[in-house]
């Protein structure tokens, strides 16, 4: 499918007539609010650290005082962050559809600030701290260093998802119902690099859904969306709600 800058006037149709919007979003939509992507996170002080390396929990075994120190950093990233105007868009949008399901990859709470309700939070929560031995047990925040389960004293983590888990059965669950009842479906400011969040779009593909990228790069599932709107989420968003 042709990479467009704009809006085409067939999405635009399209989008009147939709009865159930599905939208996954990843850290692509919170780069104009100052949170780094996931994948451009090396930055300042974490320029040598590779993102990816401390989002596992054998990188927790390891070092659990780094990993947090990194969690800690982009926790204070985040609260000084404010929505921008592409999450506000999805909460316009969300009154201009009959239903609007958002799932998203990212774990900086910044949809919700902006006012969307009922968001599926796919990998987590940044601000969550969570029992390492039970990822079901959520605990209280700590000022610790290396805060500890008050239960079974392991050691507390971020609520978060790290590669080589699995998606909480209940996000994994309405994340995969919303896909494959939609009637269209957004991907917005994600690589597609990470699955299962990845796979949503085939999903919704198979049910007949139009399926639409914005990001103003190629990503490795481009080839597979009817429309690719080659822009930011500010700029796309904006124009289709104009
Ligand atoms: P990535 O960092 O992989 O991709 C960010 C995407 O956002 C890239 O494709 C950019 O081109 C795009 N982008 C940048 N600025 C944008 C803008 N203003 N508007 C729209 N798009 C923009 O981040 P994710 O795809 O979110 O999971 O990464 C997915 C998951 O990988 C994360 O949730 C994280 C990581 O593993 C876990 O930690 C489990």
């Amino acid at each position: 499918m042709l990479r467009d800058s704009v809006i085409p006037g067939a999405l635009r149709e399209a989008l009147w007539d939709c009865r159930h919007l599905c939208v996954l979003t990843g850290s692509g939509i919170s780069a104009a609010s100052g949170v780094p992507t996931f994948r451009d996170a090396q930055t300042g002080l974490w320029k040598d650290f590779d993102p990816i390396q401390m989002a596992t929990p054998e990188a927790f075994a390891r070092d659990p005082e780094l990993v947090w120190r990194w969690y800690r950093w982009r926790r204070e990233l985040v609260v000084n962050a404010t929505p921008n105007s592409a999450h506000s868009a999805l909460v316009t949008l969300a009154s201009q559809v009959p239903k609007l399901c958002l799932v998203t990859q990212n774990v900086d709470g910044l949809h919700q600030r902006a006012g969307s309700e009922d968001v599926i939070e796919f990998h987590g929560n940044l601000f969550a701290d969570i029992c390492s031995d039970d990822r079901n047990h959520r605990v209280q925040n700590s000022q610790a260093d290396l805060p500890i389960c008050d239960t079974c004293g392991a050691l507390v983590r971020p609520g978060v998802v790290w590669f080589g888990e699995s998606i909480s059965p209940s996000a994994l669950e309405s994340a995969e119902f919303a896909a494959s009842h939609c009637d269209m479906f957004f991907a917005i400011g994600t690589s597609s690099q990470v699955w299962p969040a990845a796979g949503l779009c085939d999903i919704a593909a198979n049910v007949g859904a139009i399926t639409v990228e914005i990001n103003p790069d190629s990503t490795a599932l481009s080839e597979q969306y009817q429309y690719i709107i080659g822009a930011t989420a500010e700029v796309a968003l904006a124009e289709l709600l104009n």
